[in-house]
């Protein structure tokens, strides 16, 4: 089955996936998917998502075929998304696939014999961010639920912080939109906000104030590549900017994540701070993409391969 929208999986099955990486973080070595092949199509960079994927893949024992820069494959000769989604079906079991495109992941799978999981389509969705992004959440706060989260910067084209509204829904949260005029969160998604009984306040400033009864403090990157303005991203670029010392009124508990890469959203004195977490953030993307390729596969806690390791724990 593929995973393409984060707002298709229901509170269990999310809450399954999460038991599932926390599996996968205390056994990274088994060599359950020796017979598979992964394919991994970057149709945009990416350092996290592929090096994760495939590092996951490798620990499990798959083999990794794929590329990371489409203009060495035939689609710069114009072949299409279509063409190339089927010769790549006919060679793996599944595909990992991040496309510029919104909605390229879910016509991938439905033309693809073999499922799809969807590593981030344009400003849509990056639902294997979001698994990682629960699972950190909660190994910071020991839940899910009722918690104050603060999403901050390019909420307009941020892919990660649209699945994160989207997941979350299940849990009860209070979110925080923080981000200039020309990047506030879409109406769509406030829509989905009230629809779902998603409690949302919008601020334009960000001092230690306004972040004072933060859980979350999810940062993103203002994405230079979304916009069509250059202008615009100069202007807007570098609004809000995470410091030490904004930290000063913050809950103990308190965690920065970011999906990365940053620029200059959170300065490095932030690094060295107890409230920083998104480098264990991108850690838990192996675990979590661990749990994905196996479930997606149809290798679960209840499977043959996995039972000998559960009844040890
Ligand atoms: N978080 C994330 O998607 O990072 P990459 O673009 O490096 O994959």
């Amino acid at each position: 089955m593929s995973l393409v929208n984060i707002a298709e999986l229901s509170e269990s099955k999310i809450r399954y996936l999460l038991e599932l990486t926390q599996f996968f973080e205390k056994h990274p070595n088994l060599h359950i998917l020796e017979d598979r092949v992964v394919a991994t199509l970057f149709f945009e960079p990416s350092t996290r998502t592929r090096l994760s994927f495939e590092t996951a893949a490798n620990r499990l024992g798959a083999r990794v075929i794929g590329f990371s820069d489409p203009n060495a494959t035939s689609s710069s000769k114009g072949e299409s998304l279509k063409d190339t989604i089927m010769m790549v079906s006919n060679y793996a079991d599944i595909i990992v696939m991040r496309h510029h495109l919104e909605g390229a992941a879910r016509y991938a799978s439905e033309v693809a014999p073999v499922p799809i999981v969807n590593a981030g389509d344009g400003a849509n969705q990056h639902p294997t961010q979001t698994m990682l992004d629960l699972y950190t959440i909660y190994q910071t706060q020991g839940r899910l639920t009722d918690l104050n989260i603060y999403l901050v910067g390019d909420l307009k084209y941020g892919r990660t912080v649209h699945s994160l509204l989207m997941a979350m829904r299940h849990f009860n949260p209070t979110f925080h939109f923080i981000a200039p005029d020309e990047l506030k969160m879409p109406q769509e998604y406030k829509d989905y906000c009230n629809e779902h009984h998603i409690k949302y306040v919008e601020h334009s400033d960000f001092t230690a104030d306004t972040i004072a009864n933060a859980d979350i403090l999810y940062m993103t990157r203002v994405q230079r590549e979304r916009f069509t303005d250059l202008m615009e991203y100069e202007r807007v670029k570098n609004m809000y900017i995470l410091r030490a010392d904004l930290l000063s009124k913050c809950r103990d508990n308190m965690k920065v994540l970011h999906p990365l890469p940053r620029l200059n959203e959170i300065t490095p004195d932030v690094d060295n701070t107890k409230h920083a977490y998104y480098f264990q953030q991108a850690k838990n993307g192996l675990f979590a993409r661990q749990a994905i390729l196996c479930d997606t596969l149809g290798i679960g806690l209840d499977s043959e391969e996995l039972k000998p390791y559960i009844e040890k724990d």
